[in-house]
C-alpha cells in the first residue's frame, strides 16, 4: 500500500486531516502524519519510506528529495510553491502539483480582516477611516485577487487591478478598472494588495520608488509572500513618509525595525491568510484526490513541474 505523508510545520485543522485520510483510504492508500516538526532531520527521517507527500509552506529541497528514495508525487496544499524545489523534484523524476483556488477565500477575507485594523488604527482608540469609497488596486488578479475584487464591492470600495498575465477585459468585465501598469496601480491607489507570486521577476519588486507613489494615508497590505517586499527600501520609505501604513501576513525579516515605526505597522506572527478550517478542508482534500487520481490514473493535471 502507497503511502501519502502529510507533512505539515503548521498543521491543517483535524477534520482537513480526517477528510484527507478518507479519501486516501478509500483510494487504497495509507496516511502517515509528521505535523509540527521543528527539525529538518524529522522531515528527512519521516519522507524515508513515503510515495506521496501533501505539504503547506514546508520547504522541500534536493536533500529531501535524495533522502524521499521512493517519492512520487509532492502536492503543496494551497496556491504558492515557491517552498518547493521544482528543478531538483524534476531532476528525481518527481511530479509536483499544488491546489489553485482551494484556500483563495481565506486569504481573501484576512486582506479586509487586516485593512480594517489598519484604518482604525489598530483599534487603539483614535479617529480612523472607513474603507468605502476608498480605492483598492489589486496587484495580480489571480484566484485571491478576484475574491478580494469581490468582497471589496461589498465594502463599496472603487476597485482597480493590475496583472501583468490577465487581459484588461478579463478584469474588466469583472466591473474591475483594469489598469495599464503596476507603477499606474500604487500612483491611484490609496490602498493596494499584494497578489503576486515569489518569482525571480517579482522578488524585491514592491520597493521604495514604487511604494512611494501612493497617495496620502496610503495602506499597503500584504498576504502574498515576503520576497516581494524590498523591506530596507520600504523601512527607509516609511520612516520619511510618516502617512503610510503597512499591514503584513508575513512577518518581515526585519520586523523589529517596522514595530519602531510605531502604530503604522502589523504583522502577523505566523503566516494566518490560509488557516482556517474551510481552507484547510478544501485544499488538502483536493490535494488527496490529486494523489488518488495520480496512482490510479497518471493524471497530472495541475503539476507545476513540467
Ligand atoms: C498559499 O500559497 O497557498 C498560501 O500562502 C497559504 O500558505 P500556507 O499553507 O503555508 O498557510
Amino acid at each position: 500500500m502507497a503511502k501519502i505523508l502529510i507533512a505539515t510545520e503548521k498543521p491543517f485543522a483535524k477534520v482537513a486531516v480526517d477528510g484527507i485520510k478518507e479519501v486516501a483510504e478509500t483510494a487504497g492508500l495509507e496516511v502517515v502524519l509528521l505535523e509540527k516538526y521543528t527539525e529538518k532531520a524529522q522531515l528527512l527521517a519521516a519522507v524515508a519510506d513515503v510515495e506521496a507527500m501533501i505539504i503547506r509552506s514546508d520547504k522541500i529541497d534536493n536533500e529531501v528529495f535524495d533522502a524521499a528514495k521512493n517519492l512520487k508525487i509532492v502536492v503543496r496544499a494551497g496556491a504558492g510553491y515557491d517552498n518547493v524545489d521544482l528543478e531538483a523534484a524534476t531532476a528525481h523524476g518527481v511530479v509536483v502539483m499544488n491546489t489553485p483556488g482551494q484556500n483563495s477565500n481565506a486569504v481573501a477575507e484576512l486582506v479586509f480582516g487586516m485593512l480594517v485594523f489598519a484604518v482604525r488604527n489598530f483599534y487603539n482608540g483614535k479617529a480612523g477611516t472607513e474603507l468605502k469609497g476608498k480605492k483598492l488596486g489589486i496587484l495580480a488578479y489571480g484566484n485571491v485577487g478576484r475574491r478580494v475584487a469581490h468582497i471589496a464591492k461589498g465594502f463599496d470600495m472603487d476597485v482597480y487591478a493590475y496583472d501583468a498575465y490577465c487581459p484588461a477585459a478579463a478584469i474588466e468585465s469583472d466591473g474591475v478598472k483594469a489598469v495599464s501598469s503596476q507603477d499606474e496601480l500604487f500612483e491611484q491607489c490609496e490602498v493596494v494588495s499584494l497578489h503576486i507570486p515569489a518569482t525571480a521577476e517579482t522578488r524585491q519588486s514592491i520597493n521604495y520608488a514604487l511604494v512611494g507613489k501612493m497617495p496620502k494615508g496610503g495602506v499597503l497590505v500584504n498576504t502574498a509572500r515576503k520576497e516581494v517586499i524590498n523591506e530596507p527600501e520600504l523601512l527607509k520609505l516609511m520612516q520619511e513618509r510618516t502617512d503610510l501604513k503597512y499591514v503584513t501576513d508575513i512577518m518581515p525579516e526585519t520586523d523589529a525595525d517596522f514595530r519602531m515605526l510605531g502604530g503604522r505597522y502589523f504583522s502577523t506572527p505566523k503566516k494566518m491568510g490560509a488557516q482556517t478550517a474551510e481552507a484547510n478542508i478544501n485544499a488538502g482534500v483536493a490535494a488527496a484526490h490529486q494523489i488518488a487520481a495520480f496512482f490510479k490514473d497518471g493524471c497530472t493535471k495541475y503539476q507545476v513541474n513540467k
